[in-house]
């Protein structure tokens, strides 16, 4: 359904993401796995259409390599950053009703509860005031209420106790169930033992794409076995 093929981008002059190549399926779970500065996040940045790149994105038969941001949300992407914003003054509900395709208060609740948040969460504002895991919890209820074709969830576990990672997954897969395909940047083991394929990015580069026991295997025995 995502066919990425040769993919650059270049930030400030430096190629950050380097002639990458992937394929993700209808209801694949695709884990995206590299060391910290590896170009995950640029990589997932591109394929929303944030960063301008050089390559080709197809995504659902169509080639969207030069749309906008916003015309890629309307086909079905949608991207949870690796640190949600703040809305100083939005309350959550709001935030939620916003992103949420069917405007029901029903499957807002359903959705806060899903993520394990308490009701009484919809009626803050989401800024300082929310803890990290907090803000992180309600983007991935956003994502939910989206119901997007694709999902792209930049380390949707970072801030998140360890003990909630069960829960994060079960959301993870959920999105799967519902007919979502979810590119998962991840450093989580228990986040990986969800995913379908896998692959390791390092200096930019494809190193592997894989099932996800030979590619779980070859991430810790070699991190980053390219050198830029
Ligand atoms: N505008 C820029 N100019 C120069 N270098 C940049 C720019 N933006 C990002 N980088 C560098 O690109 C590399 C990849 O960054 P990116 O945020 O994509 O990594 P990541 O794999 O998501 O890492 P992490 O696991 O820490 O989130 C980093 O070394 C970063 O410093
Ligand atoms: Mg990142």
């Amino acid at each position: 359904m995502l066919r990425i093929e040769n993919l650059t981008v270049i930030r400030d002059g430096i190629p950050i993401v380097r002639d990458v190549s992937l394929e993700i399926g209808e209801r694949e779970v695709h884990v995206l796995l590299g060391v910290n500065g590896s170009g995950k996040t640029t990589l997932a940045h591109a394929i929303m259409g944030i960063y301008p790149s050089k390559g080709k994105i197809v995504f659902l038969g169509e080639d969207i390599t030069h749309l906008p941001i916003w015309e890629r949300a309307r086909r079905g992407i949608t991207l949870a950053f690796q640190e949600p914003a703040r809305f100083e003054g939005l309350l959550v509900k709001d935030y939620l009703m916003l992103s949420s395709r069917e405007k029901d208060m029903g499957k807002i609740k359903e959705a806060v509860k899903t993520v394990g948040l308490p009701y009484s969460i919809l009626f803050q504002e989401i800024g300082d005031n929310l803890s990290g895991g907090e803000r992180k919890r309600i983007e991935l209820a956003s994502v939910l209420l989206m119901k997007p074709r694709l999902a792209i969830l930049d380390e949707p576990d970072s801030g998140i106790d360890i003990l909630s990672f069960k829960q994060i997954s079960n959301v993870i897969l959920r999105m799967k169930e519902m007919g979502c395909s979810v590119l998962l940047i991840t450093h989580s083991e228990d986040m990986i033992n969800i995913a379908d394929r896998a692959t390791i990015i390092c200096s930019g580069k494809v190193a592997k794409t894989g099932d996800r026991e030979e590619i779980k295997k070859l991430f810790k025995y070699s991190p980053c076995p390219l050198k830029r």
